[in-house]
């Protein structure tokens, strides 16, 4: 990532996108907390990373922390599907912010613990995921051996990952 801001109007776009997704019994139980570099929020979310992540991730114009509820506001019963839900609305957004020209990098590499108490996340909250938010910058503003971890990935192929009927290894 470049290390330029991003604007507000452009994070909400993503936003919205990531409102949109779907989720069981419209129960909707994601949320999203963010810093923008340079203000007071960022040191707290900046300083969650490992350090591989922060390496790369001073360059980003933005981080997220992406949240679920884990039970039913009104009735208090367990969400069976909290995570995947939560996981569409990240994917809305990271597909969002690819069409709008973004970088949009997802973590697993942070301290879920200290988030938990660093950003006031109630206990009916897991926390999922981070992702880094940012505009694309020269590979040469990252250092040499992360450079090398930037080339195409490949996926598994339909045929390890779709089966016509039951389960088979
Ligand atoms: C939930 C999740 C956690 C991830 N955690 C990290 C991380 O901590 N550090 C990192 O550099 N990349 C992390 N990634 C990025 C993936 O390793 C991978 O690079 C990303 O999904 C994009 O792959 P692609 O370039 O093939 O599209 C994470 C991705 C996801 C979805």
């Amino acid at each position: 990532m470049s290390g330029e801001p991003i604007s507000q109007a452009e994070l909400d776009v993503l936003f919205e996108a990531a409102r949109w997704a779907p989720s069981a019994g419209n129960s909707y139980p994601g949320r999203i907390l963010y810093a923008h570099r340079n203000t007071e929020h960022w040191p707290l979310f900046f300083d969650l990373l490992v350090e591989r992540n922060q390496i790369w991730c001073r360059n980003a114009a933005a981080l997220l922390v992406f949240i679920s509820r884990t039970t039913n506001e009104q009735n208090g019963r367990p969400l069976k599907t909290h995570s995947y839900d939560t996981g569409a609305l990240w994917e809305n957004l990271a597909l969002q912010g690819t069409l709008s020209g973004l970088v949009v990098h997802g973590m697993a590499g942070f301290d879920y613990a200290r988030a938990r108490t660093t950003l006031n996340i109630p206990d009916d909250f897991q926390v999922e995921a981070m992702a880094a938010v940012g505009r694309p910058g020269p590979l040469t503003s990252l250092p040499e051996d992360v450079q090398a971890r930037e080339s195409p990935n490949t996926r598994r192929p339909i045929s390890e990952l779709v089966f016509e009927g039951p389960y088979r290894s």
